[in-house]
């Protein structure tokens, strides 16, 4: 193992503590959001606002034991369909809520598997987004894809929908891995997909690949990403198998023992991104990596890169709209969720066209805070100088638990800098500890959260 890491470090990266896709994160949201407060932030959203909507599809055609997103498995189609034509008429009942003149810059179709969709419904579902919202010409509209049962007709119907980017997901080609984790998926498959979406002119690919998966040792695991490589995507994402049975029953049949220990979790991180680096990807934030010529890797770099609940981001909208079961929505004010369970999700749209019953009204210190916690994940920075600049002495609350991240974790992690302090390489595995630190309601949390690393 290249870097080192000391017995204290290893159980500091046990510590279980949030992802901060948003913030507050979402187990803090409560009930009392729900929409009537939704339709008023739609209404208060200034004219000429940019938009970004996030689509999910939660259906699958088989389960992984691994995953831990909003899906269930169906056998067979006819619940997807029914499911999209609720999709459809809360997309149709949204739109009506926001002024007339914004634009959508971002699109984002996620799962569940959105290829799970037949053709003919890829192009509907994409058509009633356009009728409904004024979509910008230079709109980006990126889809999650399971290479497993891709075909051209699919790739086809994307295709002409305008697909811009595609995430794939991989995971890792290993036979035992993929045994104990219920996903087979060869290399060959994945290429084709990769292939097809390069010809139909797709060329902004990501792969997810993860670590800490059931029999996962690092050896094999770096022969995946040897393979991945050889696709030469623009985007890797590199995430750690979050290991949560308590909130997603299907984990149970991973058994707990033939999880990697921690020591090897690391290892296997800090390996493959070691590799990743020397393969000329950019590192990002917590665990993604970009060729410098991504879009990714520039905003990182012009100090635009954002963070919202897909994980790293180039969208730099004014709200963000979910749209379909369990979808999350962040506008000014804070934080909307739609009913999680598909079918009562179908109910709400049918009597009231819509469907939060979840959420989070942010104070201006919630906001302060999110901000330095998403500068933290993203450019590893914490600019005092600038949140004051924005946020007014709100943000001197800051500097106390400034002083007390300093006396409390490795100096080796941190640099002060005239305006703040930085997260230095060596405490980069260490980024959701150090967020945790600003993060107000991570002490009274009754949440259960997945490792650090
Ligand atoms: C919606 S899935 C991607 C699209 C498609 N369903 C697939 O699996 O190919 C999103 C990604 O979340 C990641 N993911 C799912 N469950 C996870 C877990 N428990 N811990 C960490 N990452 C997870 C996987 O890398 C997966 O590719
Ligand atoms: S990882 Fe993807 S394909 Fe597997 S169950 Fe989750 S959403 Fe479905």
């Amino acid at each position: 193992m290249t870097v080192q890491f000391s017995q204290m470090e290893i159980a500091r990266l046990a510590t279980p503590v949030p992802r901060y896709t948003s913030y507050p994160t979402a187990p803090h949201f409560s009930a009392s959001i729900s929409n009537p407060t939704y339709r008023e932030w739609l209404h208060a959203m200034p004219a000429g606002s940019r938009l970004s909507l996030y689509v999910h599809i939660p259906f699958c055609d088989t389960m992984c034991w691994f995953c831990g997103c909003h899906t269930r498995m169906v056998r067979k189609y006819a619940p997807v369909r029914t499911y999209l034509d609720s999709l459809a008429r809360e997309i149709a009942t949204v739109a009506t809520h926001l002024p007339s003149d914004c634009s959508v810059t971002h699109v984002h179709w996620g799962g569940g598997s959105p290829t799970i969709l037949e053709p003919e419904d890829i192009v509907r579902l994409n058509a009633a987004i356009h009728d409904a919202f004024p979509l910008a010409r230079t709109c980006d509209f990126a889809v999650e894809i399971d290479p497993r049962g891709m075909d051209d007709a699919r790739l086809d119907a994307l295709a002409e929908t305008g697909l811009t980017r595609a995430s794939i997901g991989v995971q890792d080609f290993d036979p035992d891995v993929q045994r104990a984790i219920n996903r087979f998926q060869s290399f060959e498959e994945t290429k084709q997909v990769v292939e097809g979406l390069r010809q139909r002119g797709v060329n902004s690919l990501n792969v997810d690949l993860l670590y800490g998966l059931p029999h996962q040792h690092t050896h094999a695991m770096l022969k995946s990403l040897d393979a991945v490589l050889k696709l030469r995507p623009d985007r890797v994402a590199l995430f750690g198998y979050a290991h949560v049975p308590w909130m997603k029953k299907h984990q149970e049949m991973i058994p707990t023992e033939a999880l990697p220990g921690m020591p090897e979790r690391i290892e296997c991180a800090e390996r493959a991104a070691e590799r990743l680096v020397a393969d000329g990807y950019i590192r990002i934030g917590l665990d993604h990596f970009a060729l410098p010529t991504d879009s990714l890797a520039v905003s990182l770099e012009n100090g635009k890169l954002r963070r919202n609940f897909q994980g790293y981001t180039t969208d730099d909208s004014d709200c963000l709209i979910g749209l379909g079961a369990s979808a999350i929505g962040q506008f000014p004010q804070g934080f909307v969720q739609n009913e999680t369970s598909g079918q009562a999700y179908e109910r709400r749209v049918r009597e009231h066209g819509m469907a939060v019953t979840r959420g989070f009204e942010t104070s201006a210190e919630d906001r302060m805070r999110g901000e330095a916690i998403e500068s933290l994940m993203c450019g590893l920075e914490m600019d005092v100088a600038r949140l004051r600049e924005r946020h007014g002495k709100l943000a001197d609350k800051l500097l106390p638990e400034v002083e007390v991240l300093f006396s409390q974790e490795d100096p080796a992690w941190l640099r002060r800098t005239e305006r703040g302090f930085t997260v230095t390489e060596a405490g980069r595995p260490f980024l959701r500890l150090v967020a945790a630190h600003f993060d107000a309601y991570l002490p009274k949390g009754i949440a259960r959260h997945s490792t650090a690393m």
